[in-house]
């Protein structure tokens, strides 16, 4: 995805973010403004966003650092804040928290997260039945899009983000990965 498309999506994440907020009776305008932004970082390449992450002297994870793509999450949420001013905790926790999930998280985080995985770009099969269960349910549309992404990155890299695995035992998400994890 270049800048064009990047920008693209991030509208939709940004529509798709704010219909399922006001659904949920939460902040639509919050969820818009973490959509537009989420992915502010996400076009940097690896070695500049580990660069970007440790002149902030933010932490790197292990496993960050062998999937450098994940910190533009976090990062994301920095260059929100200092180049657009966007100070509300909620909007940054919303930002920070959408490639992995984590262990706690928000409604409006939640909210973030499956906009990002299920607007109308995204192309699979599930796409479209997940949106309407998230519009409905956010809990439960958080364990199937969990449980869909941890397969997916099992497949394709062999394992999975901490905080995604974080993420699935808090929504009480059934993966065996998660105990090898917390057990390391
Ligand atoms: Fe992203
Ligand atoms: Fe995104």
């Amino acid at each position: 995805m270049g800048q064009e498309d990047r920008y693209a999506h991030s509208l939709r994440v940004a529509e798709t973010g704010s219909a399922l907020a006001r659904r949920h009776g939460l902040d639509a305008d919050k969820a818009r403004l973490a959509g537009l932004l989420h992915d502010l970082a996400r076009l940097y390449a690896p070695a500049r966003l580990i660069a970007e992450c440790e002149a902030r002297g933010m932490t790197i994870e292990s496993f960050e650092r062998a999937h450098p793509t994940l910190l533009h999450a976090r990062l994301g949420a920095a260059i929100a804040r200092e180049r657009f001013g966007v100070e509300d905790p909620e909007v940054l926790s919303a930002i920070a928290k959408h490639t992995t999930g984590a262990g706690e998280m928000s409604p409006l985080d939640c909210v973030v997260y499956l906009a990002d995985s299920l607007e109308p770009g995204r192309k699979f099969a599930e796409r479209e039945n997940l949106l309407q269960l998230a519009l409905r349910d956010l809990d439960a549309a958080m364990r199937e899009v969990l449980l869909l992404t941890l397969r997916h990155h099992a497949r394709k890299r062999g394992s999975n983000a901490p905080p995604a695995l974080a993420a699935a035992r808090a929504f009480g998400v059934h993966w065996p990965e998660e105990a090898r994890a917390s057990a390391s």
